[in-house]
């Protein structure tokens, strides 16, 4: 798995103070709402469980998927809720925990989905953002790192659907992709 990776972009100790940076920010925004951590499978997990721990008041969380990439690492454009929410939204501060922010077209969609639940608020984190990519006008609340537009795997990201568990932000070598031409 290693040997794939071309350079390391975010280290395990960049991220860990980052992540808890934001849970401090977060912590201190939403002490007197209610507060429902929503986590879009399955890149968000590995920042999902670190943030909540860093968050130092009750929050609720539940997760969502939805497909926007097929397995390759091009956009289809196209998104579909794969996996729906248990709770209800009302009386909620909804927080969407992305991994990565990249055309947008994901997290429109959703916004858009959620909104109609009527929850109390709506934001949205993300660990990584793309600004270059953005095809849609979407600006996440909290954003961990903005990134160069270079597809990346490791902490929760995946290149079809390897190198999740690594744990620090890092760039494929391109022969990885080349094994994979359809993709990229
Ligand atoms: P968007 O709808 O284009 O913003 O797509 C966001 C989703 O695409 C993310 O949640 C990831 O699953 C995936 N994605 C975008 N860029 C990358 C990347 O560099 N590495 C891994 N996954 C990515
Ligand atoms: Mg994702």
């Amino acid at each position: 798995m290693l040997k794939d990776i071309k350079s390391i972009l975010i280290t395990r100790e960049q991220l860990a103070e980052k992540v808890a940076e934001m849970g401090e920010q977060i912590t201190r925004d939403y002490r007197d709402k209610n507060l429902l951590m929503v986590s879009v499978l399955k890149g968000s997990v590995v920042f999902m469980a670190d943030l909540m721990r860093s968050i130092g008041i009750p929050a609720g969380i539940d997760f969502m998927a939805v497909s926007s990439y097929g397995s390759g690492a091009k956009t289809s454009g196209v998104v579909k809720i794969v996996k729906d929410l248990d709770v209800k939204l009302e009386d909620r501060d909804l927080l969407l925990v992305e991994d990565i922010l990249d055309s947008g077209m994901t997290l429109e969609y959703l916004k858009r989905v959620l909104s109609s639940r009527t929850p109390k608020s709506i934001r949205v984190a993300t660990l990584l953002d793309k600004p270059e990519r953005r095809r849609v006008d979407i600006r996440p609340d909290y954003v961990g790192f903005a990134i160069p537009d270079e597809f990346v795997v490791g902490y929760g990201l995946d290149y079809n659907e390897k190198y999740r568990n690594l744990p620090f932000v890092g760039a494929l070598k391109p022969e990885v992709y080349a094994e994979n031409p359809a993709d990229k």
